[in-house]
């Protein structure tokens, strides 16, 4: 004789006992044998789906954080004395802060630029002058008692008027646009540069003449 009614799951055996048969997977689960010790505990798919997920996608953070700091790095590395958030178009004052024969180091920090009252070509003018070595854009240093630019990258030297004349650099340093602004200050244009080797310090647009 059957005494316990939830082990009845054949119908027929139902009719034979009279007790009625319990259709399978309807049984009342706080009825069902309790679990096996040392058996591993079922694991809802979706749950482990999700786990996965939040792994992967926090992989790829971290491998996209890391490939960009090293790409920030390698830029550094290669162009050291690149500037990141230069002020393009500014006021530098009147022309008569800056001297003749004398090289300003007022907007060097700030701007990149360096701001020259020099003779070029037989003639005295201003000029504004790009900062950046033109071997692998680190930042020369003025020497006012050797009376030029020195790069402490790798040695290249320019003249007052940025002519390179040692090291690697392969040419002069680039001067930028500069005005006599409607107030009477010397305005300098950054997104307008020139080359001496093409013949571009010629442009009037590359200088003032010195008063
Ligand atoms: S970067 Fe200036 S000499 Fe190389």
């Amino acid at each position: 004789m059957v005494k316990d009614k939830t082990h009845v799951t054949d119908s027929r055996l139902g009719e034979r006992t009279g007790v009625p048969a319990v259709k399978k997977g309807t049984q009342d689960p706080m009825e069902m044998d309790p679990m096996p010790e040392g058996s591993t505990p079922f694991q809802a798919p979706e749950l482990s789906t999700r786990r996965e997920a939040f792994w992967l996608a926090a992989g790829w953070g971290v491998f996209g954080w890391a490939g960009l700091t090293s790409v920030g790095m390698l830029v550094r590395f290669l162009f050291p004395g690149a500037p990141f958030d230069p002020a393009q178009v500014f006021s530098a004052g009147a022309p008569e802060q800056f001297p003749n024969n004398t090289v300003s180091e007022a907007f060097k920090k700030s701007n990149q630029v360096w701001i020259c009252n020099q003779e070029y070509e037989g003639q005295q003018i201003l000029f504004a002058l790009s900062t950046i070595c033109t071997h692998l854009g680190c930042t020369p240093n003025w020497l006012d008692g050797d009376q030029k630019f020195k790069c402490p990258c790798h040695g290249s030297g320019f003249y007052a008027n940025g002519i390179n004349f040692e090291g690697p650099a392969p040419r002069p340093l680039e001067r930028f646009r500069i005005f006599i602004g409607d107030d009477g200050s010397i305005v300098v244009d950054k997104t307008k540069k020139f080359q001496q080797e093409k013949g571009e310090w010629a442009d009037p647009d590359s200088y003032i003449p010195a008063v």
